[in-house]
């Protein structure tokens, strides 16, 4: 009897600990892991690499779905024919893995509740379009854009506003960013321009991972959230600039160009990785084995998650064609290295069934659920599964994440051209101001992947009249979409710009989600020409006729060609969409409050027809110039004017020879000649002078940001190892070759701003 009870007693302690081996923080992450695993049915892992949309957003879709797209094309997106409470119940059962597309915190909290009912209680992770901040939902901080933070050259700031953004995100309970965006953007006709940091492998580099780092951290504390870099890889330079089109690129080009932000941002530890819409050379990304497998997995040692992108695993059948049925394209997918399909109905049913038919191993659905868990278990989300529903109002908006957006708009925004030294604006000079365009008193400044923030929004007209107190502005409304811009409102910005001493115009795109139809930049907005849409050169071209002195400020995401007002207008600035603070940074840097640093963080071309022409291009791209047309960029890559002069002299190398091994000190002396502050990028580039393969005629191996008071110098210094000297030989060996080497200094790519000297590799 006694040893009956002691037995009894033995196996309830034993299950009570077994029970509790997954839910006990004190256990190392992979033991919960594998733990957990062993009790999971196939169900439940299958659910767990499933996404799917949020509620509220699914309710709000479905009621704007028209009968043909409930019918067609919208039967795999918003499921229209299933029931809410059926993906309730789903979501208690403990088959759904992820939700995306949930902007509140009480929408997470409700669906958390339901996950937590289920058999293993295993939390949800959320993920989201975090992109410049949490901006998809509202009353956050939409910091500037990412091309923005390209062009501050910045990533201290940058690294912040990741900070800040991770620290909004769990205020709503969302614990995955979908960001940073690394992908290269070589041309402008693509939507999405906006949303990279620009066409220069090290630059979105570096920024790419201060993005990861500053969402990531450790991963280890309440604030910390998954980073995810996307879209792997080269859908930013697709067939004819269009989104989703094929990529032809060679395996060259995807090594040098496309793959270096992947590979740093997996070094950096990016938790989760998104395939990219397009196929390349032939294979679709969300089936491709080699990209997957073979180099994620297999050189570059990384073991984080990889999502597909929205619809993708669907369109490898009903789009790419190279799958015969959504659950063949399931197979491929998952055979191929998929660990989670963003999103919806049907994976559950025919993943089991590949199970079950042999078609996919269970040891391999498990290698993505251990994956998925992980990052789980790393969150801490089986502690603290639910969010602060009061956070919100004291995190989101604060003084300081409103501080850090405008810090990073006044470093984002580039002076494009200034003669006579138009800018800064004189109060005294100029008193009665006209302020037109479509951007001049548009929301349309926080970019796409923002919603518009209301009152917080700092407008540019808002920002003027703040910044520029004594001036009268007089405001002619153009509307804020350029498509439907109307003569009538041009020919009163004409008339009034009579009574003016200076017309200003806020050009540019029109980016808003919230008016997804009627945008012109953005994703899915890809276009065959880069002139202003609408009347508004129009505009510009008139009230340039009237005589007054004329400024253009462009708020747009991809590079715009506007020769034209080059060449016309004295004074043009470029502010990308710099965010909810971007009004004040714009009027505080046309009135001279601060001094402009941003450079150019992409080539704007001249026209179309330039695509794609990029700094970094081959020797022999140029060769033959364009007939008829000028063959160099309107602004190079790295240009940016300042009010202040930098002179760059005394540049020195500690030695002219070096080993393959061997590293290289390159100094340089800034001096501030000019009479004001200012903060100069100092750029340095190299270029393999005769090379077994051709290599491009520069490439940014480094920069700094330094700030000089008037008549200050300081001395900048880079280090080179000559592993930066390295690239990929004739057979694909990543090398170091000898020869000469031209190392070069200065404030922009192009040849004339550059102070060069030669080294050779021995
Ligand atoms: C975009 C992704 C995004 C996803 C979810 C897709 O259309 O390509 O970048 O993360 O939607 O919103």
């Amino acid at each position: 009897m006694k040893k009956l009870l002691i037995l009894i007693i033995g196996f309830m302690f034993s299950s009570l600990l077994s029970a509790q081996v997954y839910k006990n923080p004190s256990i190392p992450v992979k033991d919960r892991v594998e733990d957990l695993l062993k009790r999971m049915t196939l169900d439940e892992k299958i659910g767990q690499m499933n996404q799917f949309l949020g509620l509220e957003y699914l309710k709000t879709n479905r009621a704007n779905l028209d009968k043909g797209d409930a019918k067609n094309k919208n039967e795999n997106v918003f499921y229209p024919h299933t029931p809410i409470s059926q993906i309730e119940a789903w979501t208690k059962q403990g088959i759904i893995g992820s939700y995306l597309m949930v902007f509140t915190a009480e929408e997470a909290n409700y669906l958390q509740r339901l996950a937590m009912q289920s058999r293993l209680g295993i939390p949800l992770l959320f993920g989201i379009d975090a992109i410049h901040g949490n901006a998809m939902c509202d009353n956050m901080t939409t910091y500037p854009s990412n091309i923005n933070a390209g062009c501050s050259f910045d990533p201290e700031l940058t690294y912040k506003i990741a900070r800040e953004t991770a620290e909004e995100m769990v205020t709503v309970g969302m614990r995955w960013a979908f960001n940073p965006n690394v992908e290269i953007a070589r041309d402008a006709r693509w939507g999405r321009v906006g949303e990279t940091f620009g066409e220069d492998p090290y630059l979105v580099s570096v920024m790419g991972e201060q993005i990861v780092r500053g969402l990531q951290r450790n991963l280890n504390q309440p604030t910390d959230v998954l980073a995810c870099i996307k879209h792997f890889v080269a859908g930013s330079q697709p067939l004819n600039g269009k989104n989703v089109s094929p990529a032809d690129i060679s395996e060259r080009t995807l090594r040098e160009v496309f793959f270096p932000p992947f590979k740093a941002g997996t070094d950096a530890g990016a938790a989760t990785l998104m395939v990219a819409h397009n196929e390349v050379n032939g294979i679709p990304c969300h089936t491709n084995q080699w990209l997957m497998q073979d180099v994620l997995r297999g050189e570059w040692k990384w073991a984080g998650f990889i999502v597909s992108d929205w619809m993708d695993l669907e369109h490898v059948w009903e789009v790419h064609k190279t799958a015969s049925s959504m659950k063949e394209a399931f197979c491929q997918a998952i055979n191929a290295g998929l660990d989670m399909h963003m999103q919806g109905i049907h994976w559950q049913d025919m993943v089991k069934e590949l199970v079950l038919e042999g078609r996919i191993s269970e040891e391999r659905i498990n290698q993505s659920v251990r994956r998925i868990l992980t990052t789980k278990f790393q969150l801490g989300l089986f502690e603290h599964p639910y969010t602060d529903e009061k956070l919100r109002g004291k995190v989101c908006q604060s003084q300081q994440h409103m501080q850090t957006a405008l810090e990073a708009a006044r470093n984002s925004i580039v002076l494009l051209k200034n003669e006579g030294n138009l800018l800064p604006l004189s109060e005294q000079k100029y008193k009665k101001v006209l302020v037109t365009g479509v951007n001049a008193n548009s929301q349309n400044i926080l970019g796409d992947w923002s919603n518009w923030m209301g009152d917080k929004t700092s407008t540019v007209l808002k920002g003027l009249e703040e910044v520029a107190n004594h001036t009268d502005f007089i405001f002619v409304d153009q509307g804020t979409n350029p498509r439907f811009m109307k003569y009538e409102n041009v020919a009163k910005a004409v008339n009034a710009a009579k009574d003016c001493d200076l017309n200003l115009v806020i050009a540019g795109e029109y980016m808003p989600r919230s008016d997804w139809n009627n945008r012109t930049d953005g994703e899915n907005l890809d276009r065959s020409d880069l002139n202003l849409v609408g009347l508004q050169e129009e505009l510009i071209e008139k009230l340039y006729a009237t005589g007054k002195p004329t400024v253009v400020v462009l708020i747009n995401g991809r590079p715009l060609s506007t020769e034209w007002i080059s060449e016309h207008i004295p004074a043009l600035i470029e502010a990308f969409a710099p965010g909810i603070q971007g009004g004040r940074a714009i009027a505080e840097i046309l009135y001279g409050k601060v001094n402009p640093s941003a450079k150019l963080a992409i080539t704007i071309p001249r026209n179309v027809g330039q695509t794609v022409k990029v700094y970094n291009e081959k020797p022999s791209a140029s060769f033959h110039p364009f007939t008829l047309t000028d063959d160099s960029p309107l602004y190079p890559f790295g240009y940016g004017l300042s009010y202040t002069k930098f002179k760059y002299s005394n540049m020195h190398l500690s030695t002219s020879e070096t080993s393959r091994t061997g590293k290289i000190e390159a100094s340089i002396d800034i001096s501030n000649t000019g009479s004001r502050e200012g903060t100069e990028v100092v750029q340095l580039y190299i270029r393999d002078c005769y090379s077994n393969v051709s290599r491009p005629v520069k490439e940014l191996k480094d920069f700094r940001r330094i700030f000089l008071k008037p008549g200050e110098s300081q001395t900048v210094s880079f280090v080179i190892p000559a592993e930066k000297l390295a690239y990929y030989n004739e057979k694909m060996e990543w090398t170091v070759e000898s020869g000469e080497f031209e190392i070069m200094i200065g404030s922009s790519s192009e040849d004339r701003d550059l102070l060069k000297k030669s080294i050779i590799v021995k």
